[in-house]
């Protein structure tokens, strides 16, 4: 395979992380899962083994540890990771001085330095391999400033730029760096901010899988319908 035989995601249980862990599972690749939901993450490890005949490990940890790289190695052993996803974001909704610093420093955690930690230990590896792929989820809004989700707006064009100049200093390296300028997408975290409420722009969601089909028709369907794409 291009990129070897595991790919690790960060934020691995359901949304978009469980889409690209569908779909790289079709593909052939085994998973490292990570999220902090033991019980979400094991459901679908179940229908990835059952249907695509692939390896998975489930890691439960909180991303926002300090100390994620030592307990992300106790989980994996020395399984070479070819594909990292990091898919996992705080996304808060709300005037920004409405919330403390605190939350303010939570959001740049998970969005800027938690992926920073982990490019630091797999991009290495990667490019001492010869090979490997970095994916960042980023989003629509990380193209220019927002109210209301100021800070999120902010870290998602970070993961934009960093995920720019990765590409260019390792792509002799045999290490593809690609960031996903995300829409609308109906995830479970989308659904349950109520988007469809009057008042706001409200764009149409497409499913994790991307077909194209609208938020009206699809709200009503359980996550379990949407695991298979
Ligand atoms: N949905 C959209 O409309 C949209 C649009 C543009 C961009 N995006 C981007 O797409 C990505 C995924 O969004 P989504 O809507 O699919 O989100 P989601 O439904 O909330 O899923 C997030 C995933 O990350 C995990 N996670 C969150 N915080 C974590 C933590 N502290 N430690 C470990 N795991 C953590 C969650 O599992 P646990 O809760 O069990 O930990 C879950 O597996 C984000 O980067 C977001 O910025 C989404």
């Amino acid at each position: 395979m291009t990129y070897g035989s595991w790919a690790l995601i960060a934020g691995g249980s359901q949304g978009i992380g469980e889409a690209f862990a569908l779909n790289l599972a079709k593909k052939g690749l085994n998973l490292v899962l990570i999220a902090r939901r033991i019980e979400q993450l094991e459901k679908l490890a179940e229908v990835i083994k059952a249907n695509y005949g692939v390896e998975v490990k489930c890691i439960s940890l909180d991303l926002a540890r300090e100390d994620i790289v030592p307990k992300i190695q106790e989980g994996i052993g020395d399984l070479k990771i070819g594909v990292l996803v990091y898919n996992a974001a705080i996304i808060p909704i709300g005037d920004y001085f409405k919330s403390d610093l605190e939350e303010q420093l939570k959001v740049l955690n998970i969005n800027c330095r938690v992926p920073t930690y982990l490019i630091d230990y797999f991009g290495r590896k990667m490019k001492d391999n010869g090979k490997g792929a970095i994916v960042l989820i980023s989003s629509m809004a990380g193209l220019q400033g927002t109210p209301i989700n100021v800070h999120y707006t902010a870290t998602k064009a970070y993961n934009i730029v960093l995920a720019e100049g990765l590409w260019y200093e390792l792509k002799d390296y045999g290490v593809d760096v690609i960031t996903s300028i995300t829409g609308a997408t109906a995830t479970p975290n989308y659904v349950a901010t109520d988007p469809d409420k009057p008042g706001l722009f409200v764009p149409k969601p497409l499913k994790p899988n991307g077909s194209q089909e609208y938020f009206e028709e699809i709200r009503k369907e359980t996550i379990c319908d949407s695991r298979i794409c």
